[in-house]
């Protein structure tokens, strides 16, 4: 088969990593992808959102399946786009989509199906919305409506910092039109998880758990970003919270896509805080969460595209999963998220990749000449196998030493409340 993976992040080297590894790959394509993904697939020159110069490459290279990484593209319709072209993809089409492209709208679902989520209220006046601070309190969350990466998210914990927040998103459009509406959400306290599905229709697979670290510095201080770290599986999933889960976030969204005439194919992301009143919707993503993606594939044993295409025929699959932990830290560039450092060599690339049950994941690089340069925010994931989490993250650690570029940034304690804050505690 010919597979396309669309997007150009870690996430997207990831699925190429595992999809190499599938007895039924012939040739393998990414659109455009980065110095990462060249070694496993042929790097096409179309942006993610290109959606029609996308279908139109599928469509004379006859490409048999399409999966797609990032958000914006779904949103965008790519789904649509293909699906009319009778090109086989896997993601939601854009209605569908709008469970991430729109907070309000997923937060105005999860009200009407019942699913559990912070209070909140939407915005489209900045004076309404200052009001409404000063009469809620804080600490409290303001959240940009559309998409921005990861970064459009704002933990206030005094009242400057939420009119800041307000001010720049609704009347300097720091987001553009992102920004423009907002909605003003109760600060939940917990662990976070991410709850990640393959869904069609009312069909669900439930992929391994894992846990992010959206701050950008350790002890979760800084802004939000795209995520610096994640592991699996989450030890603050035992079994019961994930029946809660299930039940009360899946199994419900599932019955709320079905009133509203929605159907979803793809994967589902529940980004969820376990609090003390049990597990919240922080928000839904329409696809793999990035860095999450990374272990999480890295914990799926056999051949996942078999498995991918049976689960998108109908058919019913389990996944056969890997007991080891994984583990990975995100090396960014100085400057992410506002204004990341561009075009630094990296070295140290070869004696990383080749260290035991150790694999790196390419982010924003590219090849130059030989030899391989940042190019963006999240520049390489370092990821590793351990027989738990303490192993899998000294190997992390240990390998991120070798490695090295002008202004790198990682964070120190990925996953250390996991470990020092024992299962079920
Ligand atoms: P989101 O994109 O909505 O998942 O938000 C990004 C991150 O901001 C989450 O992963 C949390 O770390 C944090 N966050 C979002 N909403 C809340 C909330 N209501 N209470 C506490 N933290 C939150
Ligand atoms: N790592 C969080 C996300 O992909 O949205």
């Amino acid at each position: 088969m010919k597979v396309l993976v669309v997007g150009n992040g870690g996430r997207e080297h990831a699925i190429l990593w595992k999809l190499a590894q599938s007895r039924l790959v012939k040739e393998l394509y990414c659109a455009r992808g980065n110095a990462g993904t060249l070694k496993l697939a042929n790097n096409i020159p179309i942006e993610p959102t290109d959606i029609r110069t996308l279908a139109d490459f599928a469509q004379r290279e006859g490409i048999d399946f399409t999966l797609v990484g990032p958000e914006a593209p779904l949103v965008a319709g790519i789904v649509d786009e293909f699906e009319k072209r009778g090109l086989k993809i896997f993601g939601p089409a854009k209605r569908a989509a709008l469970l991430e492209g729109s907070k309000a709208f997923a937060k105005d679902f999860m009200q009407k199906h019942g699913i559990p989520t912070a209070e909140f209220q939407v915005f489209e006046d900045l004076q309404k919305a200052k009001s409404f601070v000063r009469d809620f309190g804080v600490p409290l969350v303001v959240k940009a409506d559309g998409l921005a990466s990861g970064k459009g998210v704002f933990v206030c914990k005094t009242y400057e910092e939420a009119f800041q927040a307000l001010d720049n998103l609704m009347a300097k459009k720091s987001l553009g039109q992102a920004g423009t509406k907002v909605v003003i959400e109760e600060f939940l306290e917990g662990e976070e998880a991410s709850y990640i599905v393959m869904l069609n229709g009312d069909q669900y697979v439930p992929m391994p758990t894992s846990q992010d670290h959206k701050r950008l510095l350790d002890g979760d201080r800084g802004p939000n970003t795209g995520g610096m770290g994640a592991y699996s599986p989450n030890p603050f999933v035992d079994d019961a919270v994930e029946s809660a889960i299930k039940e009360e976030v899946i199994e419900r969204l599932i019955k709320g896509l079905k009133e509203e005439g929605i159907h979803y194919m793809g994967f589902l992301y529940a980004g969820l805080m376990l609090t003390s009143r049990g597990p919240k919707v922080l928000e839904f993503n329409v696809r793999l969460g990035d860095p999450e993606a990374q272990p999480i594939l890295m914990r799926i044993e056999g051949d996942f595209l078999e498995s991918l295409l049976d689960f998108y025929h109908g058919r019913d699959v389990t996944l056969k999963l890997d007991e080891r932990a994984s583990l990975c830290v995100v090396l960014a560039s100085r400057g992410y998220p506002e204004k990341p450092e561009d075009n630094k060599e990296i070295r140290g690339l070869e004696g990383a990749e080749s260290m035991k049950d150790v694999v790196v994941f390419h982010a924003g690089t590219q090849l130059k000449d030989g030899k391989v340069f940042t190019s963006g925010g999240r520049v390489l994931n370092i990821c590793a196998w351990g027989k738990d989490l303490a192993e899998a993250r000294d190997r992390v650690y240990g390998t991120i030493e070798r490695i090295s570029f002008e202004g790198m940034h990682y964070r120190k304690d990925i996953a250390i409340r996991a470990l020092t804050k024992p299962f079920g505690s």
